[in-house]
């Protein structure tokens, strides 16, 4: 009979379970007994890290007998069928009380279905975002977990004992209950796609404008990185473009084919955000450009298109630069003042209490979106937490302003030049939307009403109209149609 000497577990030890366990097993306290579907790799991990002390496991009967009740166990596998297989198996052998967490990359409706299954057995189910990769995994990720208030009582230390440390706080949070903690990973995964593209645009912008080299540009966003930029994405930004390629002398960035890949999780936040009526348009064109990069043979066609006849460098590159930079911190606000429309409508919709000023904090460490910036909107939900869209928050709003002219004038060059700025120009578009006093649909209301009847409202009465569009054009009062 194997002794329950683990107060931990983690089933799959790919690289995230595995470089997980090891960061759990590093912390006081700690004894974690490890579980994978193909035993060698179980072997592999202990035989490694003798250090750590794990408790191995070959069958799921053994892995619940070496943990210490309530049962805690952390599944890192692959997301979808392989997540409900291990959660079938565990039920098996698992108790009521005891605690399954998903640390995978789950949907966050399959979180929702997976925890009213499993609740049914009287075993807690726990959907964790967890973030940062496989060096997040082993030095402190960033963690956001939903599940019951009972499963963070015990939860709760353990996550906070591995999870990132950002200004002294632990980056982790109970976010809310069943798919919470799924849902706003799927939003950051989100924000960190759109982030991703501004700072692609912003590079290529000046590349063309000014024709400098990957290199030069590498110190601009190092120095950039020195400001109100400051944020792990644009710090690797900068280590990527002064990479010089080995086989070829080359700027690594100019040999690296330019098809982006994806793993889903930015289409599911606009298909999520599509679902709940919510702008990304960020989001989605940050998700579009890598779908549009990833098509080869039409792009290898697409080339004789004919550009614009004004191209060249522009007059003033170190005025351009700081546009540039500008265009991109007002572009980036915009990114998260979208993200968290989209968390507040989920947190509507499913009945979640989520504390935006929370999650801002804990993604100030051990994530991929880790960035200075973050603070300030912690603040702005402190200042006013029913802010209606985080652009409003006076810090926001001050720095859209003194950014505009510059991201104007940017968005203006490169729609000149036919350089390609989908993020930076649908989210000064959408800045734009947000702010006009009226909106051309007053006019498809006028246009729905006549093809389809679908009536209209009026600003200077109660009611609902339709209009008799192939009668006398008279205005009668109509039943509300949407
Ligand atoms: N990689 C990242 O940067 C990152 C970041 C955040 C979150 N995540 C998420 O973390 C999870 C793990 O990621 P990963 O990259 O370490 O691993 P992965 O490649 O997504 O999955 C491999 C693991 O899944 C197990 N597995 C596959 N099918 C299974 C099944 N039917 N039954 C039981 N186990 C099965 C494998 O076991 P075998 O060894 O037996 O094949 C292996 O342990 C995923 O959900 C991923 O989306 C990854």
């Amino acid at each position: 009979m194997t002794e329950a000497s683990a107060n931990i577990g983690v089933v799959g030890l790919a690289v995230m379970g595995s470089n997980l366990a090891r960061n759990l097993a590093s912390r006081e306290g700690n004894t974690v007994a490890v579980f994978n579907r193909s035993y060698d790799k179980t072997e592999h991990l202990v035989t490694e890290h003798p250090e750590a002390g794990f408790v191995p496991a070959s069958t799921y009967a053994e892995f619940a007998a070496s943990l210490q009740k309530p049962r805690t166990a952390i599944i890192m596998v692959k997301a979808g069928g392989p997540t409900d297989a291990v959660i079938n198996d565990l039920v098996q052998v698992f108790e009521p009380g005891d605690i399954i967490v998903d640390g995978g990359n789950a949907l966050f409706t399959d979180t929702i279905r997976r925890e009213k299954a499993v609740r049914e057995t009287g075993i807690n189910f726990v959907g964790a975002g967890i973030s940062g990769g496989e060096e997040g995994a082993l030095n402190g990720p960033s963690i956001m977990p939903g599940g019951s208030d009972e499963s963070w009582v015990t939860l709760g230390p353990i996550l906070k004992s591995i999870a990132a440390v950002a200004e002294g706080e632990p980056c982790v949070t109970h976010v809310g209950h069943d798919g919470a903690g799924h849902f706003v990973k799927m939003i950051h995964n989100g924000i960190e796609y759109v982030d991703m593209q501004l700072i692609g645009e912003a590079y290529d912008l000046i590349r063309r404008g000014t024709g400098k080299t990957p290199a030069e540009i590498s110190e601009i966003f190092a120095e950039w990185n020195r400001g109100e930029l400051e944020s792990y994405l644009i710090e690797i930004t900068a280590e990527v473009l002064k990479q010089v390629d080995a086989a070829t002398g080359k700027p690594l960035v100019d040999v690296i084919v330019d098809q982006a890949g994806a793993k889903g999780t930015g289409a599911w936040t606009v298909q999520t955000a599509l679902d709940l009526g919510i702008p990304v348009s960020g989001i989605a064109e940050a998700v579009f450009a890598r779908s549009l990069s990833s098509k080869p043979a039409q792009r290898a066609e697409a080339t004789s298109l004919p550009g614009p006849s004004s191209t060249g460098t522009v007059a003033d590159p170190e005025a351009f630069i700081e546009d540039v930079r500008q265009a991109l911190y007002a572009s980036k606000i915009i990114a998260y003042s979208q993200g968290f429309d989209a968390i507040v409508a989920g947190a509507e919709q499913y009945g979640w209490d989520i504390k935006k000023g929370d999650i801002a904090k804990i993604w100030r460490g051990g994530c991929i979106i880790r960035a200075q910036f973050l603070n300030r909107i912690t603040e702005a939900y402190a200042e006013n937490p029913s802010l209606q869209a985080l652009v409003l928050a006076p810090y926001f709003r001050d720095a859209v302003a003194t950014a505009q002219d510059a991201w104007r004038r940017v968005v203006i060059g490169a729609v000149e030049t036919g350089v390609p700025t989908p993020a930076f120009s649908s989210s000064l578009a959408y800045y734009d939307g947000l702010r006009a006093d009226r909106l051309p649909a007053a006019l498809i209301q006028g246009q729905r009403d006549f093809f389809g009847a679908h009536t209209y409202k009026r600003i200077d009465k109660e009611g609902t109209f339709h209009t008799l569009w192939s009668g006398d054009r008279s205005e009668v009062d109509a039943v509300d149609t949407h």
